[in-house]
Protein backbone atom coordinates (compact mmCIF):
# COMPACT_ATOMS: atom_id res chain seq x y z
CA UNK A 1 0.00 0.00 0.00
CA UNK A 2 1.77 3.25 -0.80
CA UNK A 3 2.21 5.21 2.47
CA UNK A 4 -0.01 7.85 1.79
CA UNK A 5 -3.57 5.86 1.62
CA UNK A 6 -2.81 4.61 5.29
CA UNK A 7 -4.20 7.81 6.90
CA UNK A 8 -7.44 8.59 7.87
CA UNK A 9 -8.05 11.27 5.54
CA UNK A 10 -8.56 10.59 1.44
CA UNK A 11 -5.23 11.66 -0.38
CA UNK A 12 -6.03 14.92 -2.52
CA UNK A 13 -3.96 14.32 -6.30
CA UNK A 14 -3.71 17.19 -8.47
CA UNK A 15 -4.31 15.92 -12.22
CA UNK A 16 -2.18 15.14 -14.31
CA UNK A 17 -2.10 18.14 -17.05
CA UNK A 18 -0.24 18.47 -19.92
CA UNK A 19 1.33 21.87 -20.23
CA UNK A 20 0.11 22.91 -17.10
CA UNK A 21 1.09 20.98 -13.83
CA UNK A 22 4.76 21.82 -14.28
CA UNK A 23 7.37 22.34 -11.32
CA UNK A 24 6.45 25.43 -10.33
CA UNK A 25 1.93 24.95 -10.45
CA UNK A 26 2.95 21.70 -8.61
CA UNK A 27 4.80 23.59 -5.77
CA UNK A 28 2.04 26.52 -5.76
CA UNK A 29 -0.66 23.20 -5.67
CA UNK A 30 1.37 21.35 -2.51
CA UNK A 31 1.74 24.90 -0.85
CA UNK A 32 -2.49 24.93 -0.89
CA UNK A 33 -2.25 21.37 0.45
CA UNK A 34 -2.15 18.90 -2.31
CA UNK A 35 -1.29 15.61 -1.13
CA UNK A 36 -0.11 13.63 -4.18
CA UNK A 37 1.36 14.80 -7.63
CA UNK A 38 1.68 13.88 -11.19
CA UNK A 39 3.59 15.01 -13.81
CA UNK A 40 1.97 15.68 -17.44
CA UNK A 41 2.61 12.63 -19.56
CA UNK A 42 5.86 12.31 -20.88
CA UNK A 43 6.37 9.66 -24.57
CA UNK A 44 8.35 6.88 -23.63
CA UNK A 45 10.32 7.09 -26.57
CA UNK A 46 11.21 10.68 -25.73
CA UNK A 47 12.49 9.29 -22.75
CA UNK A 48 14.66 6.38 -24.55
CA UNK A 49 16.02 8.94 -27.37
CA UNK A 50 16.71 11.41 -24.00
CA UNK A 51 15.34 14.55 -25.62
CA UNK A 52 15.71 17.82 -23.82
CA UNK A 53 12.30 18.29 -23.57
CA UNK A 54 11.57 15.21 -22.13
CA UNK A 55 14.19 15.93 -19.39
CA UNK A 56 12.44 18.59 -18.41
CA UNK A 57 9.53 17.45 -17.92
CA UNK A 58 10.56 15.19 -15.66
CA UNK A 59 12.24 17.66 -13.74
CA UNK A 60 10.97 18.42 -9.82
CA UNK A 61 12.20 19.28 -6.35
CA UNK A 62 11.97 17.30 -3.52
CA UNK A 63 9.17 19.46 -2.15
CA UNK A 64 6.78 18.23 -4.15
CA UNK A 65 7.21 14.42 -3.02
CA UNK A 66 5.10 12.33 -3.05
CA UNK A 67 5.17 12.57 -6.82
CA UNK A 68 4.37 10.05 -9.84
CA UNK A 69 6.27 10.84 -13.20
CA UNK A 70 3.65 9.58 -16.05
CA UNK A 71 4.22 7.84 -19.23
CA UNK A 72 2.31 6.95 -22.17
CA UNK A 73 3.46 4.55 -25.35
CA UNK A 74 2.47 1.56 -26.30
CA UNK A 75 5.39 -1.45 -26.60
CA UNK A 76 5.53 -3.23 -23.33
CA UNK A 77 9.62 -3.37 -23.80
CA UNK A 78 10.02 0.40 -24.31
CA UNK A 79 7.23 1.27 -21.58
CA UNK A 80 9.50 -0.61 -19.55
CA UNK A 81 12.60 0.62 -20.25
CA UNK A 82 11.76 3.95 -20.35
CA UNK A 83 10.09 3.90 -16.78
CA UNK A 84 12.86 2.04 -15.41
CA UNK A 85 15.32 4.98 -17.16
CA UNK A 86 13.28 7.43 -15.15
CA UNK A 87 13.50 5.84 -12.25
CA UNK A 88 17.21 6.22 -12.21
CA UNK A 89 17.53 9.40 -13.15
CA UNK A 90 15.13 10.98 -11.17
CA UNK A 91 13.77 8.68 -8.48
CA UNK A 92 9.87 9.55 -8.16
CA UNK A 93 7.86 7.81 -5.80
CA UNK A 94 5.87 6.22 -8.51
CA UNK A 95 5.38 5.66 -12.29
CA UNK A 96 1.96 5.94 -13.46
CA UNK A 97 0.83 4.49 -16.36
CA UNK A 98 -1.43 6.49 -18.71
CA UNK A 99 -4.25 4.45 -20.40
CA UNK A 100 -6.95 7.69 -20.57
CA UNK A 101 -5.18 10.37 -22.89
CA UNK A 102 -7.85 11.11 -26.27
CA UNK A 103 -5.21 13.06 -28.26
CA UNK A 104 -5.47 12.05 -31.88
CA UNK A 105 -1.56 11.95 -31.84
CA UNK A 106 -1.13 9.64 -28.81
CA UNK A 107 -3.72 7.30 -29.97
CA UNK A 108 -3.16 7.06 -33.57
CA UNK A 109 0.50 5.38 -32.29
CA UNK A 110 -1.77 3.06 -30.25
CA UNK A 111 -1.28 5.32 -26.64
CA UNK A 112 -3.26 6.45 -24.15
CA UNK A 113 -6.46 5.25 -24.68
CA UNK A 114 -6.40 3.10 -27.25
CA UNK A 115 -5.16 0.61 -25.12
CA UNK A 116 -8.93 0.48 -23.35
CA UNK A 117 -9.70 -1.11 -26.34
CA UNK A 118 -6.88 -3.55 -26.47
CA UNK A 119 -7.08 -4.96 -22.58
CA UNK A 120 -3.86 -7.86 -24.12
CA UNK A 121 -2.16 -4.90 -25.07
CA UNK A 122 -2.81 -3.05 -21.69
CA UNK A 123 -2.06 -5.78 -19.66
CA UNK A 124 1.37 -6.82 -21.31
CA UNK A 125 2.04 -2.90 -20.94
CA UNK A 126 1.05 -2.29 -17.39
CA UNK A 127 2.68 -6.54 -16.38
CA UNK A 128 6.21 -6.49 -18.07
CA UNK A 129 6.46 -2.34 -16.45
CA UNK A 130 5.46 -3.60 -13.17
CA UNK A 131 7.88 -6.77 -13.39
CA UNK A 132 10.57 -4.57 -14.75
CA UNK A 133 10.37 -1.89 -12.07
CA UNK A 134 9.12 -4.40 -8.82
CA UNK A 135 9.44 -3.96 -6.09
CA UNK A 136 9.07 0.04 -7.44
CA UNK A 137 5.62 0.90 -7.72
CA UNK A 138 3.31 1.22 -10.55
CA UNK A 139 -0.02 3.07 -10.63
CA UNK A 140 -1.86 3.67 -13.96
CA UNK A 141 -4.78 6.31 -14.77
CA UNK A 142 -7.79 5.41 -17.23
CA UNK A 143 -11.08 6.58 -18.50
CA UNK A 144 -14.52 4.83 -18.81
CA UNK A 145 -13.73 2.90 -22.05
CA UNK A 146 -13.65 3.71 -25.77
CA UNK A 147 -17.38 4.94 -25.82
CA UNK A 148 -20.52 4.76 -24.77
CA UNK A 149 -20.88 1.65 -25.91
CA UNK A 150 -18.02 -0.17 -24.93
CA UNK A 151 -17.71 0.82 -21.51
CA UNK A 152 -14.92 -1.50 -20.02
CA UNK A 153 -13.85 0.57 -16.78
CA UNK A 154 -14.11 -2.67 -14.35
CA UNK A 155 -12.88 -5.49 -16.49
CA UNK A 156 -9.83 -3.13 -17.48
CA UNK A 157 -8.96 -2.19 -13.72
CA UNK A 158 -9.52 -5.79 -12.92
CA UNK A 159 -6.76 -6.58 -15.70
CA UNK A 160 -4.76 -3.76 -13.97
CA UNK A 161 -4.97 -5.40 -10.69
CA UNK A 162 -3.76 -8.17 -11.44
CA UNK A 163 -0.82 -6.79 -13.22
CA UNK A 164 0.28 -5.40 -10.15
CA UNK A 165 -0.57 -2.09 -10.29
CA UNK A 166 -0.89 -0.28 -6.96
CA UNK A 167 -3.53 2.45 -7.55
CA UNK A 168 -5.98 3.13 -10.19
CA UNK A 169 -7.00 6.72 -11.15
CA UNK A 170 -10.49 6.94 -13.08
CA UNK A 171 -11.59 9.81 -14.89
CA UNK A 172 -15.28 9.33 -15.64
CA UNK A 173 -15.97 9.86 -19.19
CA UNK A 174 -14.97 7.51 -22.80
CA UNK A 175 -12.77 8.32 -24.50
CA UNK A 176 -15.01 10.02 -27.78
CA UNK A 177 -16.40 11.94 -24.93
CA UNK A 178 -13.20 14.08 -24.67
CA UNK A 179 -14.14 16.50 -21.99
CA UNK A 180 -17.85 17.03 -22.75
CA UNK A 181 -20.99 15.85 -20.41
CA UNK A 182 -20.69 15.22 -17.23
CA UNK A 183 -18.35 12.70 -15.41
CA UNK A 184 -20.31 9.18 -14.34
CA UNK A 185 -19.15 8.71 -10.60
CA UNK A 186 -21.56 5.86 -10.63
CA UNK A 187 -18.97 4.05 -12.81
CA UNK A 188 -16.31 5.08 -10.94
CA UNK A 189 -17.92 3.97 -7.65
CA UNK A 190 -18.46 0.41 -9.12
CA UNK A 191 -15.09 0.00 -9.76
CA UNK A 192 -13.82 1.40 -5.93
CA UNK A 193 -15.98 -1.15 -4.47
CA UNK A 194 -15.16 -3.83 -6.36
CA UNK A 195 -11.41 -4.30 -6.99
CA UNK A 196 -8.86 -3.79 -3.93
CA UNK A 197 -6.62 -1.50 -4.73
CA UNK A 198 -7.29 2.18 -4.15
CA UNK A 199 -9.20 3.98 -6.57
CA UNK A 200 -8.84 7.63 -7.55
CA UNK A 201 -12.05 9.07 -8.56
CA UNK A 202 -11.18 12.38 -11.03
CA UNK A 203 -13.90 14.39 -12.99
CA UNK A 204 -15.67 17.41 -12.55
CA UNK A 205 -14.39 18.10 -8.71
CA UNK A 206 -15.31 21.90 -8.83
CA UNK A 207 -15.69 22.55 -5.19
CA UNK A 208 -15.44 21.20 -1.65
CA UNK A 209 -18.90 20.20 -1.58
CA UNK A 210 -18.33 18.28 -4.87
CA UNK A 211 -15.25 16.54 -3.13
CA UNK A 212 -17.53 15.81 -0.06
CA UNK A 213 -19.80 14.03 -1.99
CA UNK A 214 -17.69 11.94 -3.40
CA UNK A 215 -16.00 10.69 -0.68
CA UNK A 216 -19.19 10.13 0.44
CA UNK A 217 -20.85 7.90 -1.83
CA UNK A 218 -18.53 6.70 -4.19
CA UNK A 219 -16.22 4.29 -1.95
CA UNK A 220 -12.81 6.08 -4.06
CA UNK A 221 -9.99 5.93 -1.62
CA UNK A 222 -8.54 9.47 -3.37
CA UNK A 223 -10.04 12.31 -4.97
CA UNK A 224 -7.78 13.69 -7.87
CA UNK A 225 -8.46 17.49 -9.05
CA UNK A 226 -7.61 19.00 -12.34
CA UNK A 227 -9.09 21.96 -14.23
CA UNK A 228 -10.66 23.25 -11.36
CA UNK A 229 -7.27 23.69 -9.30
CA UNK A 230 -6.24 25.99 -13.05
CA UNK A 231 -8.74 28.69 -11.84
CA UNK A 232 -8.86 28.04 -8.40
CA UNK A 233 -5.93 26.32 -6.81
CA UNK A 234 -7.24 27.02 -3.63
CA UNK A 235 -9.35 24.41 -3.44
CA UNK A 236 -6.99 21.94 -1.95
CA UNK A 237 -6.76 23.91 1.17
CA UNK A 238 -11.04 24.50 1.19
CA UNK A 239 -11.21 20.91 0.99
CA UNK A 240 -8.41 19.76 2.98
CA UNK A 241 -9.39 22.24 6.02
CA UNK A 242 -13.18 21.20 5.75
CA UNK A 243 -12.38 16.91 5.31
CA UNK A 244 -10.32 17.31 8.35
CA UNK A 245 -11.69 19.38 10.35
CA UNK A 246 -15.10 21.09 8.80
CA UNK A 247 -13.88 24.03 8.31
CA UNK A 248 -15.24 26.19 5.43
CA UNK A 249 -12.50 28.11 4.37
CA UNK A 250 -13.73 31.23 2.52
CA UNK A 251 -12.54 32.11 -1.33
CA UNK A 252 -9.67 34.26 -1.88
CA UNK A 253 -10.21 37.81 -1.90
CA UNK A 254 -9.22 39.52 -5.69
CA UNK A 255 -6.31 41.26 -3.94
CA UNK A 256 -5.10 37.57 -3.23
CA UNK A 257 -5.74 36.21 -6.24
CA UNK A 258 -3.68 38.73 -7.89
CA UNK A 259 -0.64 38.26 -5.63
CA UNK A 260 -0.56 34.53 -6.34
CA UNK A 261 -1.14 35.26 -10.53
CA UNK A 262 2.37 37.42 -9.88
CA UNK A 263 3.83 35.22 -7.92
CA UNK A 264 3.18 32.38 -10.01
CA UNK A 265 4.15 34.35 -13.21
CA UNK A 266 7.71 35.58 -11.16
CA UNK A 267 8.28 31.88 -10.18
CA UNK A 268 8.16 30.37 -13.82
CA UNK A 269 10.23 33.14 -15.28
CA UNK A 270 12.31 32.77 -12.50
CA UNK A 271 12.65 28.70 -13.61
CA UNK A 272 12.55 29.37 -17.50
CA UNK A 273 14.98 32.47 -17.41
CA UNK A 274 13.47 34.13 -20.38
CA UNK A 275 11.10 36.83 -19.85
CA UNK A 276 8.63 37.01 -22.87
CA UNK A 277 8.48 33.52 -24.17
CA UNK A 278 7.32 32.48 -20.25
CA UNK A 279 4.66 35.29 -20.15
CA UNK A 280 3.74 33.98 -23.55
CA UNK A 281 3.05 30.72 -22.62
CA UNK A 282 1.45 31.91 -19.31
CA UNK A 283 -1.62 33.56 -21.81
CA UNK A 284 -3.34 29.85 -21.20
CA UNK A 285 -2.72 30.09 -17.32
CA UNK A 286 -3.66 33.85 -16.84
CA UNK A 287 -7.08 32.77 -19.13
CA UNK A 288 -7.52 30.16 -16.73
CA UNK A 289 -7.45 32.69 -13.45
CA UNK A 290 -8.86 35.23 -15.07
CA UNK A 291 -12.71 33.28 -15.09
CA UNK A 292 -14.88 34.63 -12.90
CA UNK A 293 -13.09 37.61 -12.22
CA UNK A 294 -14.80 41.49 -12.71
CA UNK A 295 -14.66 42.87 -16.10
CA UNK A 296 -13.74 39.28 -17.42
CA UNK A 297 -14.08 40.38 -20.86
CA UNK A 298 -12.01 43.09 -21.16
CA UNK A 299 -9.26 41.93 -18.95
CA UNK A 300 -8.64 38.87 -20.86
CA UNK A 301 -8.08 40.91 -24.01
CA UNK A 302 -5.32 42.32 -21.84
CA UNK A 303 -3.94 39.63 -20.67
CA UNK A 304 -4.08 37.74 -23.67
CA UNK A 305 -1.14 40.53 -24.96
CA UNK A 306 1.16 40.30 -21.96
CA UNK A 307 4.88 40.28 -22.91
CA UNK A 308 6.35 41.13 -19.35
CA UNK A 309 5.79 40.82 -15.51
CA UNK A 310 5.54 45.01 -15.45
CA UNK A 311 2.92 44.91 -17.85
CA UNK A 312 0.99 42.64 -15.55
CA UNK A 313 1.60 44.45 -12.44
CA UNK A 314 0.03 47.37 -14.21
CA UNK A 315 -3.26 45.02 -15.06
CA UNK A 316 -3.03 43.95 -11.87
CA UNK A 317 -3.42 47.42 -10.50
CA UNK A 318 -5.67 49.18 -12.98
CA UNK A 319 -7.89 45.65 -12.10
CA UNK A 320 -7.79 46.09 -8.60
CA UNK A 321 -8.75 49.57 -8.30
CA UNK A 322 -11.77 49.24 -11.08
CA UNK A 323 -12.89 46.34 -8.73
CA UNK A 324 -12.85 49.04 -5.93
CA UNK A 325 -14.76 51.44 -7.43
CA UNK A 326 -17.20 48.84 -8.55
CA UNK A 327 -17.91 48.63 -5.42
CA UNK A 328 -18.35 51.32 -3.78
CA UNK A 329 -20.65 52.19 -6.63
CA UNK A 330 -22.61 48.84 -5.47
CA UNK A 331 -22.81 50.14 -1.38
CA UNK A 332 -23.60 53.69 -2.72
CA UNK A 333 -26.47 52.27 -4.54
C1 LIG B 1 -5.02 20.78 -20.40
C2 LIG B 1 -5.18 19.36 -19.93
C3 LIG B 1 -4.12 18.48 -20.05
C4 LIG B 1 -4.24 17.15 -19.60
N1 LIG B 1 -3.14 16.33 -19.67
C5 LIG B 1 -3.22 15.08 -19.13
C6 LIG B 1 -2.07 14.26 -19.04
O1 LIG B 1 -0.96 14.64 -19.44
N2 LIG B 1 -2.23 13.00 -18.50
C7 LIG B 1 -3.43 12.56 -18.05
O2 LIG B 1 -3.53 11.43 -17.56
N3 LIG B 1 -4.53 13.33 -18.11
C8 LIG B 1 -4.45 14.58 -18.60
N4 LIG B 1 -5.55 15.39 -18.60
C9 LIG B 1 -6.80 14.90 -17.98
C10 LIG B 1 -6.87 15.32 -16.49
O3 LIG B 1 -5.85 14.69 -15.75
C11 LIG B 1 -8.22 14.93 -15.87
O4 LIG B 1 -8.39 13.55 -16.01
C12 LIG B 1 -9.41 15.64 -16.55
O5 LIG B 1 -9.14 17.01 -16.75
C13 LIG B 1 -10.70 15.48 -15.72
O6 LIG B 1 -10.54 16.04 -14.44
P1 LIG B 1 -11.14 17.51 -14.06
O7 LIG B 1 -12.60 17.49 -14.39
O8 LIG B 1 -10.85 17.66 -12.59
O9 LIG B 1 -10.40 18.50 -14.91
C14 LIG B 1 -5.46 16.70 -19.05
C15 LIG B 1 -6.53 17.59 -18.97
C16 LIG B 1 -6.40 18.90 -19.37
C17 LIG B 1 -7.58 19.84 -19.23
Amino acid sequence: MLPWFNGPFCPLYLAPMAGVTDSVFRRLCKEQGADVMVSEFVSADGIIHRNERTREMIYFQPVERPLGIQLFGADPERMAVAAQAVVEWVEPDFIDLNFGCPVNKVVCKHGGSALLRDCPLLEKVASTVVRKLHPFPVTAKIRLGWDQASINALQTAKILEDAGVKTIAIHGRTKDQGYSGDADWDQIALVANTVSVPVIGNGDLRSVNDIARRIRETGVRGLMIGRAAMNNPWIFRQARAFLRSDIVVPDVSVQEKWDHILRHCRMAVAENQEEEFTMASMRGRLMAYSKGMRNGRELRSELQRVTKIEQLEQIRSRHLAQSEEDELAVEAA
